[in-house]
């Protein structure tokens, strides 16, 4: 049963405001879904580290998914390192970084599993400089940017990761990994954003749902066909890749189809923050949320609370605002939104909401809630169960 205004009201009571909760059997339930997702496919599944920023929670991931999930998804080496020293293990660090080299090698050096993420030779010199000095190869996968081009190319839908676009540049990036000392190419990336991570039937901007559809329709079997011949095109420079990545939370469905993949990832589905609420044929289920206080009535059928203009990264908007999610019937101010310190709301809600009252929101984006927050309180069965810290509360910021 998800958890109602009154459970929040309740485990709040007497609390600190603003806090953060996640609901553990909501989180489970993610968990079984997303392992079912994989499940047959004969793929492994990655958490993505960024979207939970949380080691206990990642730890209750990775032990929830079982067989079916296989290691993290970092999203910065220095991350990887202070991840491998909590005693995680098989790290791919997704995005290209010069910054916090010499710890990842360390940690090679010991037996780590740490894998870099190369789409240029800048980057690779940098790997092979810090892997040279720990006296350890480093292990790399060139990303391979899989954003939809059609009309020969002149047309750029998705986003701009990576130059590598065609088969033949990652075979050429594999040739220049072969003459420095230091690196080894153990396979490949490619990330469809403009699948896994574009809502398509999102309330926000209702008339642009068709046409998403479509891009993600046309896109799909391009996608599959390119990160195939790349896999070919490195097998051709003599690289038999140990790992090709791809997919997100909202790719599931279509990156498990593909041959070539051996593992996808996901990491905003485990605590679904509200933008994985808007995809066709997706049901997962709201575990992570903030509650503010009600600091004062304003007005009439508004309520404000303290805090809350925790505005998510992307393309601005108000999807990128929280939802004010418990009790139902709250709206934003239109000209105020999520404000820094103040958010007022106006009240629906027929509950009669009273200072000191908690107001539950849910974050744009899984990982970023743990930024703003130095624990997660941790609910079982309507029981607060842990309080456990967030990166943040451990005093790690990665950016
Ligand atoms: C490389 C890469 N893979 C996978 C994902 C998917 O993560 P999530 O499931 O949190 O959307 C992302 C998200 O940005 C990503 O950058």
């Amino acid at each position: 049963m998800p958890l109602a205004w009154s459970d929040f009201a309740r485990l709040l009571e007497g609390a600190p405001l603003p806090a953060a909760l996640v609901d553990l059997d909501a989180l489970d339930r993610n968990v079984a879904a997303i392992r079912a997702a994989v499940r047959g496919s004969g793929k492994t599944l990655r958490v993505a580290s960024k979207s939970v920023r949380h080691v206990g929670l990642l730890r209750r991931i990775l032990e929830g998914g079982g067989d079916a999930f296989r290691g993290l998804m970092c999203y910065s080496p220095r991350e990887a390192a202070f991840l491998a020293g909590e005693g995680l293990d098989d790290l791919l660090v997704a995005y290209p970084s010069t910054r916090g080299l010499a710890d990842v090698a360390a940690h090679v050096a010991r037996g780590k599993t740490i894998r870099l993420m190369a789409d240029g030779v800048a980057q690779l010199r940098a790997y092979a400089q810090a892997a040279r000095a720990a006296g350890v190869v480093l292990d790399v996968l060139l990303e391979l940017d899989v954003a939809y081009q059609p009309l020969g190319g002149r047309l750029h839908l998705g986003v701009l990761r990576s130059p590598l676009r065609r088969p033949e540049d990652v075979a050429w990036l594999a040739r220049q990994a072969a003459r420095i000392d230091g690196v080894r190419v153990v396979g490949l990336m490619g990330y469809e954003a403009h699948v896994a991570g574009l809502p398509d039937a999102t309330p926000f901007s209702p008339a642009l749902n068709p046409m998403r559809r479509v891009l993600k329709r046309l896109s799909v079997p391009e996608i599959a066909a390119v990160r195939a011949e790349a896999v070919e095109a490195l097998r051709r420079e003599g690289v038999d890749p140990i790992v090709v990545n791809g997919g997100g939370t909202g790719s599931l469905a279509t990156t498990t189809r593909e041959a070539c993949v051996t593992e996808v990832t996901a990491g905003s589905g485990f605590l679904c923050s509200h933008l994985f609420d808007y995809y066709v044929g997706q049901s997962l289920e709201p575990a992570a949320f903030f509650a503010l206080e009600v600091c004062r009535l304003p007005a009439p059928g508004v309520v404000t609370c303290f805090g809350g203009g925790y505005v998510a990264s992307g393309e601005p908007g108000w999807d990128r605002l929280p939802i004010p999610w418990l009790p139902r019937g709250l709206s934003y101010v239109a000209m105020e939104g999520a404000g820094e310190v103040q958010t007022p709301l106006r009240d629906a809600s027929g509950v009669g909401l009273a200072v000191g009252d908690p107001v539950v929101f849910r974050h744009a984006k899984a990982g970023e809630l743990a930024e703003r927050f130095d624990e997660y309180l941790l609910v079982r069965s309507g029981r607060l169960e842990a309080r456990e810290p967030t990166y943040r509360g451990r005093g790690a910021c990665f950016g």
